[in-house]
């Protein structure tokens, strides 16, 4: 049954598999995860990395999925850890619902699977977190599974190999029955890597090598001297503009910190106390220092802060005051020496510098 969503031989026209596969063992990029020439990769550090890999560029990942593979080795010690040093250790990757989802899908690999993952893409895509593209990345890459992976990279690999010109998103239906054609039946981790290392160093967006490309005889796109106007898109739209006003409270060497709600943007992550995030376009709706926890003296810090989520772009003012009050509701005094270990999103360490310009380097670690 498990079989099911992986593909059948390949039946497409095009003979890609082989000069791919030559062209990855001779030029694969060496990542933290991959497994060396000949050897198994661990399932659990290729699930790891294709969390944290999604949305996110193989240049961040790196540090993060070294950090985190030294201190949880495997999977039941990822499980046995408390959520909140997982969060903490996610910090500044974004999307945190990933680092939840994580850990929930550790746990239930460690409490029903006797902490081997599932090999096949059916069984991955019912753990937490684990949607199409990751089951099928883990039971190639892990399991050597002929399921075919398809991420930003391999869209565009595919949309030129056969000048497919309708525009993204629409045409994603087309480039999965396509790429399906090509995965071979062995080696199918290897391909799936190959295709994503073909694109992330020759078929590049903009300008693509395709005089260096291995598939280049087979490209339709090249023939018709159109590779580096696909895939098409359509036109994105603007973001919206939200606006807030934060406040970063301090007390000796000290800071008011409290937790997002766990469901939502951020969640479970801390912060310091603020307004809602407006979304209003209209002059006057800009939230200032009625949103403040306390009465103090407050200032604001000349300047804001910017941060641009998935949908929408913030723009915070950031007021500071001291208090000798030791009781605030709803948070808890940080030490400002651990606020690195903080699960600290990007936008509030931007805050935190904003604050405390010249504090030096608050999270040099990351
Ligand atoms: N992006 C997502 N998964 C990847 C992998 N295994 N290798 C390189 N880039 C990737």
């Amino acid at each position: 049954m498990g079989k099911s969503l992986e593909n059948p031989p390949e039946t497409g026209n095009k003979p890609a598999a082989a000069p791919l596969l030559a062209w990855y063992d001779r030029h694969a990029r060496v990542l933290p995860w991959r497994a060396r020439k000949g050897e198994r990769a661990d399932p659990y550090a290729v699930w790891l990395s294709e969390i944290m890999l999604q949305q996110t560029t193989v240049a961040t990942v790196g540090p993060y999925f070294t950090r985190f593979l030294a201190r949880w080795p495997t999977v039941a010690a990822l499980a046995a850890a408390p959520v909140e040093e997982v969060m903490k250790e996610w910090a500044g990757l974004g999307y945190y619902s990933r680092a939840r989802n994580l850990h929930a899908c550790a746990r239930v690999v460690a409490a029903e699977h006797g902490g081997k993952f599932p090999e096949n893409v059916e069984d991955l895509s019912k753990l937490p977190g684990i949607g199409p593209y990751t089951a099928a990345a883990i039971a190639a890459i892990a399991f050597g599974r002929p399921a075919t992976v398809v991420d930003g990279n391999v869209e565009r690999v595919v949309a030129r190999l056969f000048a497919l010109r309708n525009p993204l998103p629409q045409v994603k239906p087309e480039i999965r029955k396509k790429a399906a054609t090509l995965t071979p039946l062995k080696r199918a981790g290897d391909f799936a890597q190959a295709m994503m290392d073909l694109g992330a160093t020759i078929c590049t967006p903009k300008s693509p090598a395709c005089n260096r490309c291995p598939l280049e005889n087979l490209c339709d796109a090249r023939a018709e001297g159109i590779a580096a106007l696909l895939p098409a898109r359509a036109p994105k739209k603007e973001r919206p503009v939200r606006r807030g006003a934060c406040f970063w409270l301090t007390r000796g060497d000290e800071v008011w910190l409290r937790r997002r709600p766990e469901k939502g943007l951020l969640g479970g992550m801390m912060e310091v106390p603020g307004s809602p995030w407006d979304s209003r376009e209209a002059e006057g709706a800009k939230p200032g220092l009625e949103h403040a926890p306390l009465e103090a003296d407050w200032k604001r810090v000349p300047g804001k802060v910017e941060h641009t989520f998935t949908h929408f772009h913030l723009e915070l003012d950031v007021f500071t005051a001291t208090t000798r009050k030791k009781s605030v509701p709803g948070g808890e005094w940080v030490p400002l020496d651990r606020l690195a270990g903080e699960a600290l999103p990007t936008v509030m360490r931007k805050v935190a510098a904003h604050a405390m310009p010249d504090a030096g380097p608050l999270f040099a670690k990351r």
